[in-house]
């Protein structure tokens, strides 16, 4: 990512909101997160996808709502700083449907059901035959989030990489099927440990698997899951040579241990023989202890203060809406979807801007009437100034009003 120090530049990622965020997702994308969110030219944008997330949990909405609360606990309490980073909810930022359907004219079934990272995930789910069209659809809706932020990078695992190539495939079709160069191509930004895997060793870390260590876990819980780690199944005695490779543990080390030197010991002596998995886990446990510990704690203060996690998305997504209506508005311009109601668009504006002075001007001319009969003011002096007071507070609220009302 050279750039020149005073260049903006967009990056967008985001977490569809089911469930607890987890070891997994700390190495994985959250300490990408907050590696990005010190660059000062670096605008990034975190979103919780819950639309995209409905697109498997259809029938269980309140499970997807609930989420939100829990990943934006997570997010506060590993460090992703508000003031540094627009945290907003993919559904309430209603542009990016508009433009998910703009963009399905763009892209084939077979396009969609050879995409690598949807093909995976159909096995997965265990959809078979009866795959939601919506969820077949989802790496279109996901272009339209990155394309909507004119987002360069997006930090994402590499199992997410076919999605990149998709939205950059559907962004050159659009750009040249509209004669226009309002959209913007990504590239994925990888982190360092793309794929962490679960306790088990068989495959990635993941909910669905139960086979992941949550930033929530409990003390308990953390050293219990340590203590089930798949190492070398050969490794049977403490004189035993051991392998590193699919090794759980060294894994877990590798992304977590503070030490690298002291890892690269560890490993040069147990592929040699002389140190048992005992010893390691408890090495392990002390590491995930250290490092989570603080972020439980402070996962539990966040989680409680439901107002802050609401202001943050709140103003967060105020933001987001603002930057995907610009993207929007030129995006039906290069349609040419956007010229149908010109002679009227402006005058609405200022029809409703003058309901609201002559509503409030008649509201103003009865409150000093009454004023005046009140103190019985025959010279008037009192009125005036009370008139002027009223005005001035008057415009203030009207200006506002504006503002906020488009
Ligand atoms: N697909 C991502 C996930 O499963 C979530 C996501 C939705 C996303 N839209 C995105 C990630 C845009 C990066 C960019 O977690």
């Amino acid at each position: 990512m050279e750039k020149s120090k005073y260049v903006k530049y967009n990056v967008l990622t985001g977490d569809r909101p089911t469930g607890k965020l987890h070891l997994g997702h700390y190495a994985g994308s959250l300490s990408e997160r907050l590696r990005l969110q010190e660059i000062d030219e670096c605008i990034l944008y975190v979103m919780i996808a819950d639309v995209q997330a409905l697109t498997d949990y259809s029938d269980r909405p309140e499970y997807v709502v609930s989420s939100i609360r829990e990943v934006m606990s997570d997010y506060l309490s590993v460090g992703l700083d508000p003031k540094k980073i627009v945290f907003f909810i993919q559904s309430q930022v209603t542009e990016l449907a508009e433009l998910t359907v703009y963009f399905l004219n763009l892209v084939t079934v077979s396009r969609l059901e050879r995409n690598p990272t949807v093909k995976a995930e159909i096995q997965q789910k265990g959809f078979s035959e009866s795959i939601p069209a919506g969820f077949l659809c989802y790496p279109v809706s996901q272009a339209a989030d990155i394309t909507a932020f004119q987002a360069e990078y997006v930090p994402v695992g590499a199992d997410q990489a076919p999605l990149i190539e998709q939205t950059n495939e559907i962004v050159r079709t659009f750009n040249r099927l509209y004669k226009t160069n309002c959209l913007k191509e990504a590239k994925p930004i990888f982190g360092t440990v793309s794929r962490l895997m679960g306790i088990d060793g068989k495959s990635k870390a993941s909910k669905s698997l139960k086979n992941a260590v949550f930033l929530s876990d409990s003390a308990e819980e953390i050293r219990r899951k340590v203590f089930a780690m798949y190492t070398d199944p050969n490794h049977l005695h403490i004189s035993n040579k051991g392998a590193i490779e699919g090794n759980v543990v060294f894994q877990y080390l590798d992304a977590f241990h503070q030490d690298k030197e002291e890892v690269e010991e560890l490993k040069a002596k147990y592929r040699h023989g002389g140190l048992g998995d005992t010893t390691v886990k408890e090495i392990l446990n002390t590491t995930l202890q250290d490092f989570l510990t603080p972020i439980r704690e402070r996962r539990i203060e966040i989680f409680s203060d439901l107002s802050l996690i609401e202001s943050v998305l709140y103003n967060g997504t105020q933001e987001a809406r603002r930057v995907a209506n610009v993207t929007i508005r030129n995006v039906r311009s290069a349609i040419g979807i956007d010229g149908y109601f010109n002679q009227y668009k402006i005058t609405w504006d200022l029809n409703i801007l003058y309901v609201k002075y002559y509503c409030g001007l008649v509201f103003l001319e009865i409150f000093l009437n009454f004023i005046n009969h009140l103190i019985n003011d025959d010279s008037g002096v009192a009125t005036e100034l009370l008139l002027v007071i009223a005005i001035y507070y008057y415009v203030r609220f009207c200006g506002y009003s504006y503002n906020v009302g488009t």
